[in-house]
This record gives structure tokens, C-alpha cells and sequence, in this order.
């Protein structure tokens, strides 16, 4: 039996992780480690709460006499680490909770793990730190082409395979990061940390920076869950600037399953980027998401399009990220399952079904419910 902490597991994608390796594989023993902020939701995992391969443990990252409570109680063999403040508009208010939990957070569970795997006969053999990072280590890329032609177009990644792309520069692994947010630059200096613990200790890490993610389970603060629960109250839909950055989209459980397959198969001390060629105009997606859920709801497809309302840009908005993903496809074989059109349709579907799921979040119900459940938080 594998013990394996999954930090954050009761977050976005950390629950899809959770549900993924309980699921699959019960002979590993996964401890989900969440302190439940108010991004933690124990509801994202209602499903596999009880089954016999599953423990939660309410913690704090920070707190390195607990964490190295939980390594020692469980015998732990592996960290896949998400555990994160992860809101880029909630660090811009305030940047120090973002230090505390993504730099001394991660440097925290580091040393807990490298205390106790030192100290075992086998040490690092059989062990592996993987830690979840993000595209936006790398900052922003532009959304020019050299040869002058009007974005977006049809462009060959290094993988072999076309897609539409805003720009001719994508994040490779080799890019120097150069994070522009708070949230960027705590999760870029968290990501130094897990280097330097290889490079200086011996242990055996790995990295991913992934794109945005949408699919169930995502905190409402995040663009798509927003609109989604606003379209449908018939509530403003703030477009930060002039709606015209670029993102990369991923449908959740593929980033899910692009997790299991590097935990097991890939490389020590390597970096993997994640993403889904998949680049989109805020705006662009913000259309695709109004039709859809007006369809579903029954409504004139399009009708819900006067919601949309231009606000003030927010403050060091990167204009575009665009992942490129082909050593992961190459070495690991691994390629998005999801078409957009399918996963949006999926994910629209899915907030609309579990309305009960966002309200309790957007009235509070939640909150009083763990308060309950877990005392104070
Ligand atoms: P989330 O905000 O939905 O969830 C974060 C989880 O971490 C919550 O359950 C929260 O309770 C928990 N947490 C926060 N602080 C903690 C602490 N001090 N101790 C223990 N638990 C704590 O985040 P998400 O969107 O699921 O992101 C998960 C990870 O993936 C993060 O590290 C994020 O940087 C990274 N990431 C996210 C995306 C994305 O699009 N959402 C893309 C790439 C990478
Ligand atoms: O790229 C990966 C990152 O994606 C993750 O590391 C972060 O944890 C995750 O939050 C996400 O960051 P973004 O800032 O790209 O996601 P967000 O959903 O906040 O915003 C997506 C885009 O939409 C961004 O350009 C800002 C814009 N936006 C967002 C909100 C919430 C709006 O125009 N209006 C909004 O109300």
C-alpha cells in the first residue's frame, strides 16, 4: 500500500486529483491535507468520502509540526502538492497570505518530507514530490506575428499538430520565468523551492505548470463559474479591460489524468507544461459560454449577451498564455481528451444541474455547514 498526501485536495482540481487516484488505484492509501479555506469545499468530494483508501486530514501547509505529524503517522511515500491560494485578484488586495501559503506552505511540506525520508534506510528511493505549478511563472506573451498575419491562425506546435494561436511564442520548458502577479511570483518562488530541494538535497521532485482550467468544482470567483452562476441570476458579467487577453483552456480531469500519468512515469528533477493548444479571447469564450447556458436554460441562445460589462482592467492583466505541451505529448504520450466545445458543454451543464452546490457556496450555507463540521476555520 502507497501513502500518498495530496495537498489541496479539497479544492478544484485538487478533488478531481483525490477522486482520480482513489478511484483507480485502491491499493494506495490517499490522505487529502486541506487546511478549507474558503476555496476547500468538502462537498467536491461527497462521492468518495467514505471509501476505505481515503483519509482527510485538516491542516495547515504552514504549520511544519503538523505536516510532520501527518508524514510520520502515515508512512508517506509521495506529496502531490496543490495545496495554494490560487485567486490572481485576491493577491493583487492582498499579497502576504499569498507568500505564506505558496512559498513557506510548500518550503514547509519540503522539509517535512526531506526530514523524514532522510532518515529511513531506503531514503529517497521510491519517493516522489510533485509539485502542481502554473503557466504564469512564465509571464505574458505577446500577440503579434512576425510575418504580419491577423491572429488568430493556424500554427504548428513542436508536437507536429495545428491548432489556432493568438501569437507565434508559446511557453516551453526552457522559458525564463517572469511572473508579473503576486499570486505568479509566490507560486514561481515555490517552484524554486522544489529545485533547489533536488538540486541541494538529492529529492526526487518534479514540477508541471499547467494552463487555466475550467470543469466542475471551480470556486465561483474564477471567470467561467462566475459567469456561468451570473448568466443565470441575470447579473452583470464584469470583462476585465476590453475583454481581449488570451488564455489557454484545460478541461480539469485532463489535467487530472496529465497528474497521475507524470506522478507515475515521468522524469526526476524534470519540468512538464500542461496546457490544451486550445487559446481563447476572453470575450470570445465569454459568448460561447452566454449561448450555452441561455440554450440550456431554455432561453433565446444569445439573449443574455446585454450582461456583458466592461470594467476597469485589472492591474498587470497578462495579456496572453499559450502552453506548449509537446514533451509531455512526446515522452509521455499524453494529449487532451476533451474538444473545447464538448468540455464547455459539459461544464455549463453541470454548474446548471448542481445549483444547489452554488448556492450553498454564494449564500454562505457552506460556510456554516464546515463551521460546524470542523470548528472555527
Ligand atoms: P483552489 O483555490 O480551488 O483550491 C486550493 C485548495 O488549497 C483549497 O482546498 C484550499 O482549502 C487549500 N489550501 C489553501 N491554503 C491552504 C493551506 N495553507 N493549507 C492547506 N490547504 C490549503 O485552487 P485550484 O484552482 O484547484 O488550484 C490548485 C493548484 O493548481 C494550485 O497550486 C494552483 O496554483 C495550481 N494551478 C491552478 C490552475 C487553475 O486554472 N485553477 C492552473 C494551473 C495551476
Ligand atoms: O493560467 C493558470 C492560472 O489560471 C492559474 O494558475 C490560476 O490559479 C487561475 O486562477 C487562472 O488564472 P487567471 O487569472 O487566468 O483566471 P481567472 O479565471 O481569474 O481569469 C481568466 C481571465 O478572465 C483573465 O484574463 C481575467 C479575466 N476575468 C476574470 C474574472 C474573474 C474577467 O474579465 N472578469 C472576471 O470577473
Amino acid at each position: 500500500m502507497k501513502n500518498i498526501i495530496i495537498t489541496g485536495g479539497a479544492g478544484f482540481i485538487g478533488s478531481h486529483v483525490v477522486r482520480l487516484f482513489v478511484n483507480k488505484y485502491p491499493d494506495y492509501h490517499i490522505i487529502n491535507v486541506d487546511k478549507l479555506t474558503y476555496a476547500g469545499n468538502l462537498a467536491n468530494l461527497k462521492d468518495i468520502e467514505d471509501k476505505p483508501n481515503y483519509t482527510f486530514v485538516k491542516a495547515d501547509i504552514c504549520d511544519f509540526e503538523t505536516i510532520m505529524g501527518i508524514f510520520k503517522k502515515y508512512n508517506v511515500d509521495g506529496v502531490i502538492h496543490l495545496a495554494a491560494e490560487s485567486h490572481v485578484d485576491r493577491s493583487i488586495k492582498d499579497p502576504f497570505t499569498f507568500a505564506q501559503t505558496n512559498v513557506m506552505g510548500t518550503l514547509s511540506m519540503l522539509q517535512a518530507a526531506k526530514l523524514t525520508w532522510e532518515q529511513i534506510p531506503e531514503k529517497w528511493e521510491g519517493k516522489r514530490f510533485y509539485h502542481i505549478s502554473t503557466d504564469e511563472v512564465y509571464g505574458a506573451l505577446e500577440m503579434t506575428d512576425p510575418e504580419g498575419i491577423e491572429p488568430p491562425f493556424t500554427t504548428k506546435a513542436s508536437s507536429g499538430k495545428h491548432h489556432l494561436a493568438y501569437g507565434s511564442k508559446f511557453f516551453t520548458e526552457d522559458l525564463k520565468y517572469m511572473p508579473h502577479s503576486p499570486y505568479s511570483a509566490s507560486k514561481a518562488s515555490s517552484d524554486h523551492f522544489v529545485r533547489a530541494f533536488h538540486d541541494t538535497y538529492g529529492m526526487p521532485t518534479i514540477v508541471t505548470n499547467c494552463s487555466n482550467n475550467y470543469g466542475p468544482y471551480q470556486f465561483p470567483e474564477k471567470l467561467i463559474p462566475l459567469f456561468i452562476n451570473n448568466i443565470r441570476h441575470r447579473k452583470p458579467l464584469p470583462v476585465y479591460g476590453k475583454g481581449e487577453n488570451v488564455r489557454d483552456w484545460l478541461y480539469v480531469e485532463d489535467h487530472a489524468r496529465a497528474i497521475d500519468l507524470i506522478f507515475h512515469k515521468g522524469t526526476i528533477a524534470e519540468t512538464y507544461n500542461i496546457g490544451g493548444f486550445n487559446e481563447w479571447k476572453n470575450i470570445d469564450i465569454i459568448k460561447v459560454v452566454i449561448n450555452t447556458v441561455d440554450r440550456l436554460l431554455g432561453r433565446k441562445e444569445g439573449e443574455d449577451m446585454d450582461l456583458i460589462t466592461y470594467v476597469t482592467d485589472r492591474a498587470g492583466h497578462d495579456m496572453r498564455y499559450a502552453i506548449d505541451s509537446s514533451k509531455l505529448q512526446r515522452e509521455l504520450g499524453w494529449e487532451p481528451s476533451l474538444q473545447f466545445e464538448e468540455g464547455i458543454e459539459k461544464t455549463v451543464k453541470w454548474y446548471l444541474e448542481n445549483q444547489a452546490w452554488m448556492d450553498n457556496i454564494t449564500s454562505g450555507e457552506y460556510e456554516k455547514y464546515y463551521e460546524s463540521m470542523y470548528g472555527n476555520r
